[in-house]
């Protein structure tokens, strides 16, 4: 592990443009399960019931129980060493944007200010009929939070069906054009269409620095580097290492 650290600092602070994306796995740490792990969120919703737009329109009080139960876990979540560290990197100047799939904003409360929110946010929640827009805060309080024109409330979070916000998607996929690396942190990478990510950075040449607690598909076929274990642990060594050796290391 070691050697790949050093590798993985080595291709960070030598590359003139580095992204992340990011999953469920940098957040698990902060007490959010993930959604494909044993104990994920999907073990306990089945998500075409859950978490699909068809579902919501058709009962949106049972979507809300789901989103209910998460939004408690949520709310109560601070960032941990992951977070904090990419914030840290991007301070120093070796991470220009994080891609997270994430809607938990525990990337901005832990430093980082360039952040794609892929799959939305759940900040605010919208009306599907009159259009008018809420921030969660404000709503916390009841369940299921409905709409002055007396509809519930979705949040502003993508759901299977919809569609991903045109700015991140179009911006994601410049920097995945234009990247010399790309860390994949704490993501199965099966969702589409976040998963082209990787191979579209790998098309135009950025070398993948994967970290993930368990292999992935891209494991043995795209990342250059594997990087096993938790986050938390492996982003702080990351950043120790690039904060110690400066700006080359050999
Ligand atoms: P997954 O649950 O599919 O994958 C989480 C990944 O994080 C797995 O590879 C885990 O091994 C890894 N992991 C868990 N804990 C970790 C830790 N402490 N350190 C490092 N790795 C860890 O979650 P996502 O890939 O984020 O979309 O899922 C993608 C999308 O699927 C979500 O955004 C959500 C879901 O359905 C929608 O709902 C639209």
């Amino acid at each position: 592990m070691d050697e790949l650290l050093k590798q993985a600092a080595n291709i960070v602070s030598n590359s003139k443009m580095t992204i992340a994306l990011t999953g469920a796995g940098v957040s698990t740490e902060s007490g959010i399960p993930d959604f494909r792990s044993s104990g994920g969120l999907w073990s306990k919703y089945n998500p075409s019931e859950f978490a699909t737009i068809s579902a919501f329109k058709a009962d949106p009080l049972k979507v809300w129980e789901m989103l209910h139960a998460m939004d408690k876990i949520v709310s109560g979540a601070k960032p941990n060493a992951a977070h904090i560290g990419m914030g840290d990197l991007e301070k120093m100047g070796f991470l220009e944007c994080i891609i997270t799939q994430n809607v938990d904003n525990l990337h901005q409360a832990g430093g980082s200010s360039h952040v794609i929110e892929y799959h939305g946010n759940s900040r605010t929640l919208s009306c599907l009929w009159c259009g008018k827009s809420y921030s969660a805060e404000e709503k916390r309080g009841s369940f299921p939070p409905v709409c002055e024109c007396q509809q519930v409330l979705k949040p502003d979070v993508v759901f299977f069906g919809e569609m991903i916000p045109a700015l991140a998607m179009n911006r994601s996929l410049e920097l995945a054009s234009s990247a010399q690396c790309l860390m994949v942190v704490g993501t199965s990478a099966l969702v589409s269409p976040a998963n082209l990510i990787p191979d579209i950075a790998k098309r135009n040449n950025a070398k993948i620095i994967e970290i993930n607690m368990e292999r992935t598909h891209l494991s043995d076929g795209i990342s250059d580097l594997f990087l096993q274990g938790s986050a938390s642990k492996i982003i702080s060594a990351l950043v120790n290492l690039i904060k110690n050796k400066g700006n080359k290391i050999i």
